[in-house]
């Protein structure tokens, strides 16, 4: 391995990993992580899953490429008939694609696409609604979509602008004193009401939210009837509601779709990580009934393609990850393990003086750090305090991955670090991580 790589840190190479298994990533110096992130948020059923690599070979062995326009492969009918049903039918149609960023894509151009097929075309609709705080990839339209002050910056003057963004679900740092829950719908509901109105309601194709926030406000999970509340505005106004499951998706949370426990039914849905688990870079756009039955009608087109979409290997891979969430009943593990995990989190660290707060729902918790936790003063961005949690995770006497994510207070200030590991982990894998990230937090803080 060279210093040909352009490394995340340029002149600073990362651990090169030379072997995983389970839940064990193996460094070239001897070191093994237990990686209780995934990667970021990925790797759902760990490293290493003989089945799934015979289902790569025996792809492999048939088919390894088509090109999507001209053909079709059992894998693609395969995965997109599980994905659909898996809704109930509510989402009828799949567009596989190669990572969450391109789902992200597609499903903007998307919802232009069906404002143009009605059969009074609404041609005026060319803005969205997105979310601060939010992440919805890095290309130039997703990151456009998105809230993440940081990565957009110095991008900002390139990025589309008929994009804005109102607050996101943050009753941690937004809701007010003595404001019930239903108070703090009622106001989030009410900003995105204004904001239509400011555009211009007729103007807005869509409102874009991850169901359950990830890197960027560091997993949490709406207030109840925040979803049924906003989707309630946008069909005021016929506006679309795309949901970003991306992370928070296909099982995550505990059902294999966020939504299910929000009351509400997205018209558009990106998913990506937990469809392959990092088997093949796989993600996908579902598309409900109404948009799929519009284009069916319309013009019969999607206009967008890639040419790796519905890869072969991709939705072989996505097939077999898919069937042993449900054949080892892993959404079960999820909703026994992750209150668990949750309950020692916040047991054992809820109460240190450097974490404001422990929040979380399935298999996806974060822990947000703060300088003062009674006024909830963030520590400043330039001590890079997620960062730093992170490093020292993956030294010898802690041998733990975490995801950091920084920004989450106000856009560029305000520390995470979220926990994500596979769903097939165990009650005692569960106590190692707790014991390991206890460990690294009073490395990098001092015990309470
Ligand atoms: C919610 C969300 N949307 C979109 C993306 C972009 O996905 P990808 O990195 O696969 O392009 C991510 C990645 O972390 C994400 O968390």
């Amino acid at each position: 391995m060279g210093a040909s790589v352009l490394y995340t840190k340029i002149t600073q190479r990362p651990p090169a990993i030379v072997r995983s298994d389970g839940h064990y990533l193996e460094t070239d110096d001897g070191r093994r992580i237990f990686d209780a992130s995934g990667g970021a948020a990925v790797a759902c059923l760990g490293h290493n899953d003989p089945r799934v690599k015979q289902a790569i070979m025996a792809q492999l062995d048939k088919t390894a490429y088509i090109y999507a326009p001209f053909f079709t492969v059992p894998a693609a009918e395969e995965i997109a008939t599980f994905l659909t049903e898996s809704t109930g039918g509510k989402m009828q149609k799949v567009f596989i694609v190669s990572s969450g960023t391109e789902a992200i894509e597609a499903s903007l151009k998307m919802a232009r696409q069906y404002f143009t097929e009605l059969p009074n075309p609404q041609w005026q609709r060319t803005r969205f609604i997105a979310r601060r705080q939010s992440y919805h990839g890095n290309t130039l339209g997703s990151l456009g979509a998105g809230g993440h002050k940081v990565r957009r910056a110095i991008f900002e003057p390139i990025l589309a602008t008929n994009v804005s963004h109102v607050s996101p679900c943050y009753p941690y740092r937004d809701m007010r004193e003595g404001e019930g829950e239903a108070e703090y719908v009622g106001r989030l509901a009410e900003e995105l009401e204004a904001e239509f109105q400011r555009v211009g309601p007729e103007t807005v194709c869509a409102f874009v939210a991850e169901t359950m926030c990830g890197t960027t406000l560091g997993c949490v999970p709406a207030v109840p009837g925040y979803f049924k509340a906003m989707k309630e505005v946008c069909d005021r106004h016929g506006a679309l509601l795309i949901l970003d499951e991306v992370m928070s998706g296909m099982g995550r949370t505990g059902t294999l779709h966020a939504w299910e426990q929000e009351g509400v039914v997205p018209d558009l849905q990106t998913i990506a990580k937990g469809l392959g688990a990092g088997y093949a870079p796989v993600g996908a756009l579902l598309v409900g009934s109404r948009v799929a039955e519009a284009l069916t009608r319309g013009t019969g087109s999607f206009t967008h393609s890639q040419t790796y979409q519905g890869h072969p290997i991709a939705c072989a891979t996505a097939c077999a990850v898919q069937k042993i969430i449900r054949d080892d009943n892993l959404l079960a593990n999820v909703r026994e393990q992750g209150p668990y995990l949750g309950k020692l989190l916040k047991e054992r660290l809820g109460n240190h003086k450097n974490i404001g707060d422990v929040r979380g729902r399935g298999l996806f918790w974060a822990l947000e750090f703060v300088k003062d936790k009674t006024t909830k003063e963030p520590f400043p961005a330039a001590d890079g305090i997620a960062q730093k949690v992170h490093r020292t995770g993956l030294q010898k006497e802690h041998c733990i991955s975490v995801i950091p994510g920084a920004g989450v207070a106000d856009g560029k200030n305000g520390d995470i670090v979220q926990i994500a590991p596979a769903y097939n982990i165990s009650r005692a894998d569960i106590e190692l991580i707790v014991d390991r990230v206890e460990g690294v937090i009073n490395a990098v803080f001092g015990a309470e």
